[in-house]
């Protein structure tokens, strides 16, 4: 079976891994502020806060920004629950809008329509590892005076306009699971340029304490640990070329999707790096299920991200939530991510370029 998702562990990361496990250190210390130094110069940022996951950094950035019971988070439906999740997590209410059927982001116009008195941040995701149009959102953010909080999880090392998506909102939250751009195993961190609201995150990842055993705030313990950030050091060094090798294998299945009519490939704006956490297909005439099962049976592993809409997760249903975002909607039903991770060999590319113009003669 070729994965959907592979991380890739080499001997660097054991070398660093064993020296870690020999320091003594195994909790937080040295090794996560080298790699939060690490990781806020790769992104051209001031400050990075490393957490123990992905949801904890986006928990922390919004109570950082203060954003708490009542208020309103304009956000994407079409992503991980952790999106939508982190919201109901400081009492606050996740509103979804939908998103652009071509990129699957959040559509900026409809951001604007969603704005009320009780907007206290935009959360766009940069779905799939492309980045949301982030110089309509910024500008939406600078009118209306509303913090932008990346979800990075997808997209490390992605650009838009050139500039590194963690660089561009108030806050971003990257992931390093495992089968993320680069891992950590679990992990998670949060960059920004902006000095009160990194510190405001540390405090808050390690229990409300601004000094040992004085409890400032209500904080938790969201912190990352030094076997993590080891494994982070190592990943960060090979991120830009996990990166090229992604670009390249989607480029190379894209140019075989060409005489494939009902499967759409992605489509990858023209002033962004898509850095393609997820290839992921669109699929007519409501064929994506048998696409998968044809693929699954060849020995090809797909994923879909994401089938239900966050707002028709049984959670949100049980909170009244009756959103119909039409394009969302479409696209759960249509979507299909094929194997595009650095460890596929020539072969792996071949049987599933191959694979797919057997099925598009089968099925379509
Ligand atoms: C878009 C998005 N946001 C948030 C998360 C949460 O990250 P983690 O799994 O590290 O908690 C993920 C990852 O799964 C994700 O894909």
């Amino acid at each position: 079976m070729i994965p959907v998702a592979k991380p890739l562990i080499g001997e660097e990361e054991i070398a660093e891994l064993e020296k870690v496990l020999k320091s003594g250190f195994i909790a937080q210390g040295p090794k996560v502020a080298e790699f939060e130094e690490a990781f806020a110069n790769y992104v051209g940022v001031e400050h990075a806060v490393a957490t123990s996951s992905g949801t904890t950094a986006l928990h922390t950035a919004l109570l950082a920004l203060g954003v708490g019971k009542g208020d309103e988070v304009i956000t994407t439906p079409f992503s991980f629950a952790a999106t939508g999740n982190c919201a109901l997590y400081v009492g606050a209410r996740p509103v979804f809008v939908d998103i652009d059927p071509q990129t699957f982001n959040i559509d900026p116009e409809g951001i604007e329509d969603a704005i009320t008195e009780k907007t206290k941040a935009i959360l766009p995701v940069h779905l799939y590892g492309q980045p949301a149009q982030m110089d309509r959102i910024m500008e939406i953010s600078q009118e209306h005076d509303i913090p932008v909080v990346e979800d990075a999880a997808q997209a490390h090392g992605a650009k838009f306009q050139d500039q590194m998506v963690g660089s561009i909102g108030d806050m971003a939250c990257f992931s390093f699971y495992p089968t993320k751009n680069m891992t950590t195993s679990e992990g998670g961190i949060i960059t920004t340029n902006n000095s009160e609201l990194a510190e405001k995150a540390r405090i808050i990842r390690a229990h409300g304490e601004e000094e040992r055993y004085q409890h400032s705030v209500l904080g938790y313990n969201f912190r990352m640990t030094d076997i993590a950030a080891a494994i982070g050091l190592a990943q960060l060094k090979k991120l830009d070329e996990f990166n090229r090798k992604r670009i390249e294998n989607a480029e190379y299945i894209t140019e075989h999707l060409k005489g494939i009519s009902s499967i759409e490939p992605p489509y990858v704006s023209p002033n962004v790096k898509h850095v393609f956490h997820q290839y992921t297909v669109r699929v007519r005439d409501g064929k994506r299920n048998d696409l998968m099962n044809f693929l699954n049976q060849e020995g090809i592993g797909t994923g879909i991200h994401y089938p239900i809409p966050i707002y028709k997760q049984e959670l949100y249903q049980n909170l009244g939530y009756t959103d119909h975002c039409s394009e969302t909607e479409k696209a759960a039903a249509e979507v299909l991510s094929l194997p595009v991770h650095p460890s596929l060999t020539v072969e792996d590319l071949g049987k599933i370029v191959i694979t797919l113009e057997q099925a598009s003669d089968k099925l379509f």
